[in-house]
């Protein structure tokens, strides 16, 4: 009780401050999501992500080695598939020798210890932009968790550590650990988009791959089929559930900051790792600002960082992992 309790004794220094501090970020606790274009010496911008590239496979060796000497130990691999090999099936997703397929031995090549996830949905391989086979306006279930146990399979062979099924179709998480298990594949691990919500917020990546939802009659333009409503808090217990119980290793949370709740919900209800995706429109967001000088960028990249760990998160993919690294070894 006031006086005899006075809470600015523990604020008074930075030395007690230290102290007394609950949540610490790292390096460590940071994913890099990567964007990977066919080509040569690319190092192409993206327009919505200002200071975020999409690198050709030779461009992707000297960042994966900047990387992993800032200290950050996973990527998460994205590719943007070029048109014309696009369809309604995801036939170029299982090539093995497809662009995601040669990343992944890029990044291994490059950095052996690179912990290298990848992506796992049709988005990118798809004429509709959808996650999943497109069929009389809907958006399939069963046939689109056949392809992308595929898909996950010829990562895996490709030497992926882990596989990150970002889809949202039911069943997808048993149907990937089988297929992996079936062919050998026990240490291939799942990293479960469990709590993937129908969020605005994907906008810049879905510029970066081209990806975004056709606009054509018919055809839905959102993903609300299959990504859960912005609305709903218990649904991600449940997803998340299923998730591990169906063989996820790891479970995420996307997009970070408006789902926070979320995040927290999840970390008392299981024993499990959890990530969270901040995601492209988070990053857009800040940088906006930050280039109208509105926000101090390094300030607020450290203070949502800490917000999403205080939050319950273990792992954080975030397309400010290298800034924060910096920023880190500078303290
Ligand atoms: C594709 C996928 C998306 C993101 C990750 N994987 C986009 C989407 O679902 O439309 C979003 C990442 C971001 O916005 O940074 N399944």
């Amino acid at each position: 009780m006031y006086p005899l309790r006075r809470n600015r004794r523990l604020r008074a220094t930075q030395a007690i401050r230290s102290l007394v501090q609950e949540t610490t970020i790292s390096p460590n606790d940071f994913q890099t999501p990567l964007f990977v274009v066919e080509g040569k010496n690319i190092k192409d911008e993206i327009s919505s992500m200002p200071g975020y590239y999409r690198f050709s496979l030779d461009r992707l060796v000297e960042e994966v080695k900047l990387i992993w000497s800032l200290g950050i130990k996973s990527v998460l691999l994205f590719v943007k598939v070029e048109h014309h090999l696009k369809d309604n099936k995801g036939t170029e997703a299982i090539n093995p020798n497809g662009l995601m397929q040669r990343a992944i031995k890029t990044v291994k090549d490059a950095v052996p210890a690179m912990l290298v996830m990848t992506d796992v949905a049709l988005d990118p391989y798809s004429i509709f932009g959808h996650d999943g086979i497109v069929e009389k306006g809907k958006i399939l279930n069963d046939a689109s968790v056949d392809i992308l146990s595929q898909m996950a399979l010829s990562h895996a062979q490709a030497g992926a550590d882990f596989v990150a099924p970002s889809d949202m179709m039911d069943g997808r998480i048993l149907a990937i650990r089988e297929t992996l298990e079936h062919e050998g594949y026990y240490d291939t691990g799942i990293m479960s988009y469990s709590a993937k919500y129908a969020s605005a917020f994907y906008g810049p990546f879905r510029d970066a791959l081209d990806s975004a939802p056709v606009d054509t009659q018919d055809i839905p333009k959102d993903k609300k089929t299959y990504q859960m409503d912005i609305a709903n808090r218990t649904e991600a217990i449940r997803e998340t559930q299923m998730d591990i119980d169906e063989g996820a290793d790891i479970v995420m949370v996307k997009p970070g900051l408006c789902y926070l709740d979320i995040v927290r919900d999840l970390k008392n209800t299981f024993d499990i790792p959890i990530a969270v995706y901040q995601v492209s429109g988070e990053y857009a967001m800040i940088k906006a600002a930050a280039q109208r000088g509105w926000l101090d960028e390094n300030a607020v990249i450290m203070e949502q960082s800490m917000a999403i760990k205080r939050a319950g998160a273990d792992i954080i993919s975030s397309y400010y992992s290298k800034d924060i690294a910096r920023l880190i070894a500078n303290l």
